[in-house]
Order: structure tokens, then C-alpha cells, then sequence
């Protein structure tokens, strides 16, 4: 592979245009922003004006003809993921493929058999695994001193913030609610800093008590609360291979104080927790807490934007992505798993 690679985009909303544009600019050294292609052809024209991107297309296909073309980012809703996916890969592009990686795990698998087949690389745009400190605590957990982690707790709620704008609310578009737009992301920061095992049965439940309510307020404004066919608040309990478990919550809206994201891992020599990092000892005589100094708050453009290079150089050197599609797939069989769970009431197993 050539040292700069050509960078085709598909899908021109939000985070197209929020992070992964802005993320290859910032790469310009080792990236070519060659076309973007929106079904609303008017929204491609503009945002390839906009950043001067050569070419606009409202038929993603034609993007996928330009041999210049390496690396397409698939920044669509997750209903077209699987499509666009499967479509780059067998055009010979390596994909930076947005969360959640499809809307379930059969999806998720044939993305998988498709790069197999091709040859190309895929990874799944979970940029919380790219912040300072995710990393340092990756480092520790790798170097044993939390010793055997076996229990994780992953938390990703918002009080009343129920998404307004685009299509998050809609089962169609996206798969499910909170658990696969937000969840997905602590969920696969927490399975990747317990080693990434495969995950092996859940109990979960999933409700929606304020989707469609008209009298309840919410900090991004009015939604359309007859259209809204998702849960807003899942919690689980998922078993992994090895024997660990790894307890989730999520919402959009939850009677709480205020919102919260962590994660929280504990083994048998150390516990840690996320935002901040702090890590739990014990020296046989006290307890002692840790206090990580010097690593920086790493904004959310920052962490697509590491996330970007990462892809950028596992192309470019032939290397492998942090983050793997076999971890998208894991997700996406908790996912499942917790959705079957809770209609069934019973341990789902994977
Ligand atoms: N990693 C993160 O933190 C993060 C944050 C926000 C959104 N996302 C993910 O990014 C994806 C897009 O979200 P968004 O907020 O940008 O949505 P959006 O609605 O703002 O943009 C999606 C765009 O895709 C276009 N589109 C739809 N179907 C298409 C198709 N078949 N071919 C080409 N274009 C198509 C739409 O017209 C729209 O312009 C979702 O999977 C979402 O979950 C990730």
C-alpha cells in the first residue's frame, strides 16, 4: 500500500460532518478526501463544497467505482450499515464502518464473512477506547495490576435526554434505543479492558416509560413521542467466557440525579474506574487510592480523530485496527441477547 490513501465518505449527516470529515483533514499528510455520497444529493453537493471534496454523489455505488478510491467511512443510520458495508468491501475498500456496527448480530456476521472474503479491513467506529485515559487503564490491566477482572460495571445514562433530531428513536432505522446508540459505546469500552472476551449469556431487561409520553421534559427539546418504538432505559447482566460478568445500564431518560458514563472494573489485586481514572489498592495494611495525574481530558473530536489514524495507519502499514469487527459482533449479540431476554423474561444464551 501506497503511504497516503484516498478516503471516500458515505452518509453526509451529523458525524460526517462533526468528526470523521474534520478527522481526515486533519490527516491531509496521509489522506486524499476523494467523494462523499448522501441519498439526499443535495446535502452531498453542499458538504463537498463545503470542504472541497472533488465529488458528490447521491448513489453511494458510484463512489465505490473510484478506483482512487481505499478507505470508505460508513457514516449512514444503522439500517444501511450492513448494505453500504458489504457493497465497499466487495468494491475492494477497506471500511471505518460508525456504531453500532449493524442492527443485530446476523447482520453484523455477514460484515464479517465480507471482509474475510475480500481481503479488506473492517473497523467499527468506537472512538471511546482512543482517550488518554482508557488507554493508561488499558495499560494497567495489561500489566496485572487489577490481577483477575472479573466483574465491570458499564453505565452510560442520561436523565432526560432523549435524542430530538435524526432517526434514533426509531426501531426501523436503528435497531433498538438507548442500549444500541449509547450503551453500545461503554459496552465496548468495558469488554475491551476486560480483554475482550466472547460473551456467553444475559438476563436483561428493557422498558420504555417515557417514549411516549407528551408531558415530560427533555434538555434536547420536543420529539415526535407517537413515533417513538424503542426502549428508553435497558439494564443487563452478561455473563462472559472465562467466567467474568459485566453489568450494564443505559437511557435516555431515567428519574436520577444526573447523567452519568462510567465504567467500573474490579479484580483481585486493584479496581478502577473511568471519567476520571481512579485506581483501588490494597498493600495488605491499608487501602490506597490512586490519582492519575497529567493525562489529559480527551475531547470527543480528539478520540474519533485518534480513532481515524488508527484506521488510516492499519491500512497504510497492513496492520490490524484497535477495534476489531469481531468485537462489533460481540456487541451486537448483547445487544440482541438483552432485547430477547427481556421479551422472554428468561437467561438468553449466546
Ligand atoms: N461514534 C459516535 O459517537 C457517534 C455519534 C453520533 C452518531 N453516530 C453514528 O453515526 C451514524 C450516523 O449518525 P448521524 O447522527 O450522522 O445521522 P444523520 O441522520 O445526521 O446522517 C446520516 C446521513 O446518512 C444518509 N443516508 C441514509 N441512508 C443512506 C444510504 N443508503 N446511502 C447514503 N447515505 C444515506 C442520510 O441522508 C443522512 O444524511 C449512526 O450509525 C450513528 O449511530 C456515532
Amino acid at each position: 500500500m501506497a503511504d497516503t490513501v484516498g478516503v471516500g465518505i458515505i452518509g453526509a449527516g451529523s458525524i460526517a460532518n462533526m468528526t470523521h470529515i474534520p478527522g481526515y483533514k486533519g490527516l491531509s499528510e496521509k489522506v486524499r478526501l476523494i467523494a462523499v455520497a448522501d441519498v439526499l444529493g443535495e446535502r452531498a453537493d453542499e458538504v463537498a463544497a463545503e470542504h472541497k471534496i472533488p465529488m458528490a454523489f447521491d448513489d453511494y455505488n458510484r463512489l465505490l467505482e473510484l478506483e482512487e478510491i481505499d478507505i470508505v467511512s460508513v457514516c449512514t443510520p444503522p439500517v444501511a450499515h450492513m448494505a453500504a458495508t458489504i457493497a465497499a468491501l466487495e468494491a475492494g475498500k477497506h471500511v471505518l464502518c460508525e456504531k453500532p456496527m449493524a442492527m443485530n448480530a446476523a447482520e453484523a456476521q455477514l460484515m464479517i464473512d465480507a471482509a474475510e472474503e475480500s481481503g479488506c479491513k473492517l473497523a467499527i467506529g468506537f472512538q471511546s477506547r482512543f482517550s488518554d485515559s482508557a488507554v493508561a487503564l488499558k495499560r494497567l490491566i495489561d500489566g496485572g495490576e487489577l490481577g483477575d477482572v472479573y466483574y465491570g460495571r458499564a453505565v452510560y445514562n442520561r436523565r432526560r435526554g432523549i435524542p430530538s433530531w435524526g432517526m434514533f428513536y426509531s426501531r426501523e432505522q436503528n435497531g433498538g434505543g438507548p442500549l444500541i446508540d449509547v450503551g453500545v459505546h461503554v459496552l465496548d469500552l468495558a469488554l475491551w479492558l476486560m480483554g475482550s472476551p466472547k460473551p456467553v449469556s444475559v438476563l436483561g431487561s428493557a422498558y420504555r416509560k417515557f417514549g411516549n409520553r407528551d408531558d415530560v421534559f427533555n434538555r434536547f427539546g420536543p420529539w415526535n413521542h407517537t413515533d417513538y418504538d424503542v426502549e428508553d432505559f435497558t439494564t443487563a447482566m452478561i455473563r462472559l467466557e472465562g467466567g467474568a460478568t459485566l453489568n450494564l445500564e443505559c437511557s435516555w431518560a431515567l428519574n436520577i440525579e444526573e447523567d452519568l458514563q462510567s465504567v467500573v472494573l474490579c479484580g483481585d489485586e486493584g479496581g478502577a474506574q473511568l471519567h476520571p481514572l481512579k485506581v483501588f489498592k490494597d498493600d495488605g495494611k491499608m487501602l490506597i487510592d490512586w490519582d492519575p495525574q497529567g493525562l489529559a481530558d480527551t475531547n470527543y473530536i480528539e478520540m474519533h480523530a485518534r480513532s481515524l489514524a488508527n484506521f488510516v495507519d492499519a491500512v497504510i502499514n497492513d496492520g490490524d485496527p484497535l477495534v476489531r469487527p469481531e468485537h462489533g459482533l460481540h456487541v451486537a449479540q448483547i445487544v440482541d441477547a438483552i432485547y430477547r431476554s427481556s421479551e422472554t423474561g428468561q437467561l438468553a444464551e449466546i
